[in-house]
């Protein structure tokens, strides 16, 4: 037996983070997605991890990072003139902003994988470690936008490795075809490059700076919308495609900040783009964001007939799995709760009516 003595915190860091140790990637290699269907599982915030009938494995937004972690110590760039939502509201002030939720997925842990992606390059949607991790995985592909292509450049991936992209490209990993789409992300927009007074000034090409994509697997279509808004285009995406599966970057925003979209935008995206079902996603991950996905379910039971909602709402949970079509009429997301051997031996108890 161990001695409390003897552990320190560096053991304490390294046998229990991350929290989900090989859990969840344990599952995705053992999960076989049947013909006609596909399999996705929320890696957290915008991160999505998708895997076709073919064992294409694809994986969208990965955030291993960890964000503040203190109130005194921000990096450079993160709050003041230079930060995007600092830019949004006139605001130099702090924000609450620790990571939320566990790490599902242990970067390092990841032995097989087809394609790695971003929609765009903020912190939430790439970090340092897992590209660290994936690089070491000979082969696969980096694939985003040119400031994502550029931040991975940059922290030393080799240009082979490198697929950047615009909306209107065309990829294809084995029986899955990805198609690149234009972005709607205005806080994209208002984020530096460049430093210093953007008032007047037209800002950078928004096809640099984040896309969104349709993930099409023979058995259905995923739509990736990065951290995009609403906009009168995202009916337009859902005119040229057949799109079977949504997410939307829903949250609660703090008072003078539009970020991420609000319960009435998630609906009107989910009908816009003519999706079978709409997931929310990332107002799980910053506290300042935080809040309760079953607003939209509210305003969803209110206005479905009135609207003729064609979609399904559908309340997910981050490390939780969902397969299309199978999945495509449930509500919500339950964790399995196990212990389905349950009573088929005999317990091992006192006597009978202990329980
Ligand atoms: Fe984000």
């Amino acid at each position: 037996m161990r001695n409390v003595n003897d552990i320190t915190r560096e053991q304490w860091l390294q046998e229990c983070f991350p929290e989900w140790g090989r859990w969840l990637i344990e599952d995705i290699e053992e999960c076989e997605v049947r013909p006609g269907s596909f399999t996705a599982w929320w890696l957290g915030c915008t991160g999505i991890w998708i895997k076709s009938e073919g064992n294409c494995n694809i994986c969208i937004d990965l955030y291993s990072g960890v964000s503040k972690t203190t109130h005194y110590k921000w990096p450079e760039g993160h709050r003041g003139p230079n930060f995007q939502l600092g830019r949004i509201a006139g605001s130099n002030g702090i924000h609450m902003n620790p990571r939320n939720i566990p790490h599902v997925i242990d970067p390092f842990q990841i032995k097989q994988i087809d394609v790695f992606m971003a929609t765009h390059d903020h912190a939430d949607h790439m970090d340092m470690y897992s590209t660290a991790a994936v690089l070491k995985l000979p082969g696969v592909p980096f694939v985003g936008p040119k400031f994502s292509a550029d931040k991975w450049r940059g922290w030393g991936v080799p240009d082979e490795r490198i697929i950047e992209v615009k909306p209107g490209d065309v990829l294809h990993f084995k029986d899955v075809e990805i198609v690149v789409l234009d972005s709607f992300d205005r806080t994209a927009l208002v984020t530096a490059p460049p430093q210093g007074s953007i008032v007047g000034r037209f800002p950078g090409d928004m096809d640099e700076r984040a896309v969104n994509y349709l993930i099409k697997t023979p058995g259905g279509s995923f739509y990736h919308s990065g951290d995009s808004h609403f906009s009168d285009y995202t009916l337009r995406h859902g005119k040229m495609y057949d799109i079977d599966v949504a997410i939307a970057a829903f949250g609660e925003n703090p008072k003078g900040i539009s970020d991420k979209i609000t319960a009435s935008d998630v609906l009107r995206m989910a009908d816009n783009l003519g999706c079978k079902v709409m997931i929310p996603v990332h107002y799980d991950i910053w506290p300042t964001f935080y809040t309760d996905p079953h607003e939209i379910k509210l305003l969803y039971d209110y206005k479905k007939e009135m609207m003729e909602y064609k979609f399904n709402l559908y309340i997910w949970a981050v490390g939780g799995k969902f397969t299309y079509p199978d999945d495509a009429g449930r509500k919500r997301y339950s964790y399995p709760r196990g212990f389905d051997d349950a009573m088929e031996n005999e317990p091992n108890i006192p006597f009978k009516s202990f329980l």
